[in-house]
């Protein structure tokens, strides 16, 4: 099978920070990657890269067969790569619906003049509706962000990202924040993702890594230590040595 998304020799420096050292990665419809690494190892700056929200000082970036090193942030997601953040950035007084509805006015080109109401156009709202029942926000769905759980807030997120149509979904962290007692419907909505979609997630939480990556890459300083097999990454002399410093720190991250 040939990629859908490909990073050839990819670098960033911030002034005489190297962040982004000569990374390469490469993945396949289906793919379920876990991007691990010690804070600050560079991981948000890779997605930053990629989704271009930060240029590289140089690399490339591909998506299918085209190259979107160049392209803008909302011409990347218009091709179906797609992210979400580490720390939520929903507007506190939109609702579900309406999030969800202007994603999905975004990918059909539909937004602008004709959006002003939405909520009303049939087509729309039971795109919304369905992807929202999907998610278990369905009750929600005219409540404001303001009103609902942060985990909740977190479902949503991943809502609007699939209401993108993503080939690519690159999840910053999408537990983060959230207390211990909801990460389970986190989980089962990760599971339940499409089985076709490329997806990569950063995430400290070994136990939801390993659950759900069948493939682990490892960052530290900036450099890819490590791309393979869950059951092999906790073995490897580099990895260990690269986390030395943050188990001592913090026991509850990776
Ligand atoms: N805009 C910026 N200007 C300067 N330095 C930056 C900038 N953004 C990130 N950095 C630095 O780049 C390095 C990588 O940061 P990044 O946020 O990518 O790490 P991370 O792996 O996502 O960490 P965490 O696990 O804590 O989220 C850090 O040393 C950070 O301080
Ligand atoms: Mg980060």
């Amino acid at each position: 099978m040939s990629a859908v998304f490909e990073v050839l020799n990819l670098k960033k420096a911030f002034g005489g920070l190297v962040v982004t050292n000569d990374v390469s990665l490469s993945m396949q419809p289906g793919d379920r990657v876990a991007l691990i690494g010690p804070n600050g190892a560079g991981k948000t700056t890779f997605v930053n890269l990629v989704t271009g929200a930060l240029r590289p000082s140089s690399g490339e970036v591909q998506l299918g067969n085209e190259t979107i090193t160049k392209t803008s942030p909302a011409g990347r997601v218009q091709r179906g790569l797609v992210r979400s953040f580490q720390v939520t950035r929903l507007f506190q007084d939109m609702t579900p619906a309406e999030h969800v509805g202007l994603a999905v006015l975004q990918r059909t080109g539909k937004s602008g003049r004709l959006a002003g109401n939405f909520l009303t156009r049939a087509d729309v709202m039971q795109e919304v509706i369905e992807l929202l029942e999907k998610l278990g926000l369905a009750s929600l769905a005219h409540r404001k962000v303001r009103e609902i759980a942060y985990g909740q807030q977190r479902l949503l997120e991943l809502a609007i990202a699939l209401a993108l149509k993503p080939r690519v979904l690159l999840l910053d962290e999408p537990a983060a924040g959230v207390p211990q007692s909801d990460t389970g419907r986190i989980e089962e909505a990760l599971a339940d993702l499409p089985p076709d979609l490329a997806v990569l997630m950063i995430e400290h939480d070994m136990d939801l890594v390993f659950r759900f990556a069948r493939r682990v890459v490892v960052l530290a300083a900036g450099t890819v230590i490590f791309d393979g097999l869950p059951s092999d990454v906790t073995k490897d002399a580099r990895v260990r040595e690269a986390y030395l410093g943050s188990y001592a720190n913090a026991s509850h991250h990776a």
